[in-house]
């Protein structure tokens, strides 16, 4: 097994006190940045604050700024970030610029932008999932039972698919500088869900869902930047859901004309 050594940036915060510790480790090929995190942690300081639970890309629970870049901790190899150097890239065309540099060897480590940080590497997702819950994002299929079940044909079945492989890891979220400037803003995990319900054929509520969603607050805030959609692991498209939802607003207030 071949080893290299990385310097490990972490944030860490506990109340007012806000600062970076370094950590040095021996990282083994196909370590992930969260097998190193816990590496840290009880080889070197039990008190660095991280959240986990599946290691495995499936609840949804370590999603960190690793380089800048909101991402899973589970899903990213040490070896895929230690060398990055230019981490993002702002504006485009002539006037694109690097923001960011880094030394080779070493991984940055910070919480999801845009939620309270509790504790180091742990934020407060309540906000995130409040606004989750604000599109309502469950399907009603009406009071009648029909005998058979409900048959959806493939196309769509696969175009759900798309949208129903959201873990809620709250990566779009951090990406999002709508959620930056406008804390009000529903967020790009919460409005795929609630194109993920209107475009189900099975479900009745669908102008609700247009209502809930068509405020500058919903579809129209979206600067379309797609950062949810590039930084998203499970590969959801957010931005495009919204232009979705933004056609079918539309379509709607026409046909009430
Ligand atoms: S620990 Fe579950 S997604 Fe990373």
């Amino acid at each position: 097994v071949s080893t290299t050594h990385i310097r490990f940036k972490v944030y860490r915060s506990s109340g007012k006190q806000k600062k970076y510790d370094v950590y040095e480790l021996k990282a083994e090929s196909g370590m992930t940045v969260l097998d190193a995190l816990l590496k840290i942690k009880e080889e070197q300081d039990g008190t660095l604050g991280v959240r986990y639970s599946c290691r495995w890309s499936v609840c949804g629970s370590c999603g960190m700024l690793i380089n800048k870049i909101p991402r899973l901790a589970c899903r990213t190899m040490v070896s895929e970030v230690e060398n990055e150097t230019v981490l993002r890239i702002e504006g485009w065309g002539p006037i694109a610029k690097p923001v960011f540099r880094k030394a080779k060897g070493e991984i940055l480590l910070e919480p999801l932008p845009n939620l309270p940080v509790v504790k180091d590497l742990i934020v407060d997702w309540r906000p995130f999932f409040e606004k989750l819950k604000k599109v309502e994002p469950w399907l009603v299929g009406g009071e009648v039972q029909p005998d058979k079940e409900r048959l959806m044909n493939n196309e769509r079945s696969l175009e759900l698919g798309v949208y129903a492989n959201c873990i809620l890891c709250a990566v779009c979220y951090g990406s999002c500088p709508v959620v930056e400037r406008d804390r009000e803003y529903l967020g790009p995990a919460a409005l795929s869900q609630a194109w993920r319900f209107f475009n189900d054929p099975r479900h009745i509520e669908k102008k609700k869902i247009l209502d809930l969603v068509d405020s500058q607050q919903g579809i129209w805030g979206c600067d379309g930047v797609y950062n949810c959609t590039e930084v998203c692991p499970k590969s959801v498209k957010p931005t495009q859901a919204i232009m979705a939802l933004r056609r079918n607003a539309f379509k709607y207030k026409l046909m009430r004309r």
